[in-house]
């Protein structure tokens, strides 16, 4: 398919290397647009000025939640090159999505070659300050104008560009997290392995709990016993109990994080011990009494590795180790920051350099 160009006339001004990022709040001059009807499929690719999308009141994805999106990042190095992580994982796990929320999937090789060639339009925006990059938002909608519930028969494929520096305002110091009692975000049978609106919706609730107490996001708990942990929402989560890394195996309801299967790539390929398995809370917290808790991490693309320095559950907080960073943390955030900006080897072929 021909991908129509229609230029912005009137460009904005690029942030400069002291400008500072924060996430998501600034967007670059152009988008990608595709439409999706049963007649035609997916159709009418094209690069258009960044600009609202115009729908009709009864629009379906305001009403039933039919929206799935991904997050990755475009990194500039050191030599200006820009180079994509692990994107066709993105593109297929959008796919995945689609599956789930009963929307057409698209040719991820052509979602591929539009993404890069919107990136070779706004390419200046790519930041090349230490730790920013240019997050990538690839989006699909549900499109009809229809207050019926069924899936919608049209859907736009958009991709949105925004440069951005650390996800959590601590940065790479340790986030608080606070473990929901009584909300879920997903359930057996649910959306929550899906990269789905709903999930993020069904998360406010519990985060601003979370952020009334001083904490900075909700560890959520399985939505059955509530007594498993799954993950933190922007984040998959990872303890290292007794020098063995341990995440929540994938069971539906947890997204399938890429920069979890990252880590857990490298850690296999450093010799390390790392197990998927059921992790109890109670677990954690009985680590922590008997001093085997070392270290609690989160992964995510828009938060890379985060570490967690506190956790609170019912009325018990613990610390993490003295509170500060440990060291596989810091291990994993400078090995995968160096593998995204170039720095270092890539040893598993996940950069995609980008000749633009
Ligand atoms: C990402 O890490 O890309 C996400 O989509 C999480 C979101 C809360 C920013």
């Amino acid at each position: 398919m021909y991908i129509t160009i229609n230029k912005a006339e009137c460009l904005k001004t690029t942030p400069n290397d002291d400008t500072p990022l924060g996430f998501g709040t600034i967007f670059t001059d152009h988008m990608f647009n595709m439409d999706y009807s049963i007649e035609k499929g997916w159709h009418n690719p094209r690069i258009d000025p960044y600009g609202p999308i115009s729908m009709d009141p009864s629009t379906m994805v305001l009403h039933y939640g039919q929206s799935i999106f991904e997050g990755l990042k475009a990194y500039r190095t050191d030599n200006g090159k820009i180079q994509l992580f692990r994107p066709k994982n993105n593109l297929k796990r959008l796919n995945g999505s689609a599956k789930r929320l009963c929307i057409p999937e698209i040719d991820e090789d052509f979602a591929l070659e539009a993404l890069v060639k919107l990136l070779s339009l706004d390419k200046d925006w790519i930041p090349g300050a230490h730790g920013t990059s240019l997050y990538i938002r690839p989006t699909i909608i549900a499109m009809d104008p229809y207050v019926g519930l069924r899936s919608s028969h049209t859907y736009r494929f958009f991709i949105i560009l925004s440069p951005v520096g650390a996800y959590y305002p601590e940065g790479f110091n340790p986030v608080k997290i606070w473990v929901s009692k009584d909300k879920v975000r997903a359930v057996r049978g649910g959306v929550g392995e899906a990269k789905t609106a709903g999930n993020y919706a069904a998360s406010l609730y519990a985060t601003d709990q979370a952020q009334k107490q001083g904490y900075t996001q909700v560890l959520w708990l399985d939505g059955i016993e509530q007594k498993y942990v799954e993950e933190v929402g922007s984040m998959n989560i990872f303890f290292v109990i007794d020098d063995e890394i341990i995440t929540p195996m994938l069971n539906g309801s947890i997204l399938s994080g890429i920069t979890r299967d990252s880590v857990i790539s490298l850690a296999k390929h450093w010799g390390m011990k790392i197990s998927e398995k059921r992790v109890g809370i109670d677990e954690v917290f009985d680590a922590h009494n008997s001093g085997k808790l070392q270290e609690v991490f989160g992964s995510g693309t828009a938060a890379v590795i985060s570490p967690v320095g506190m956790i609170k559950y019912n009325d018990r907080e613990i610390t993490i180790g003295d509170g500060n960073a440990g060291q596989i943390s810091q291990k994993l955030f400078n090995t995968l920051t160096d593998i995204q900006y170039g720095k270092a080897e890539d040893p598993m072929n996940w950069i995609l350099p980008l000749n633009i």
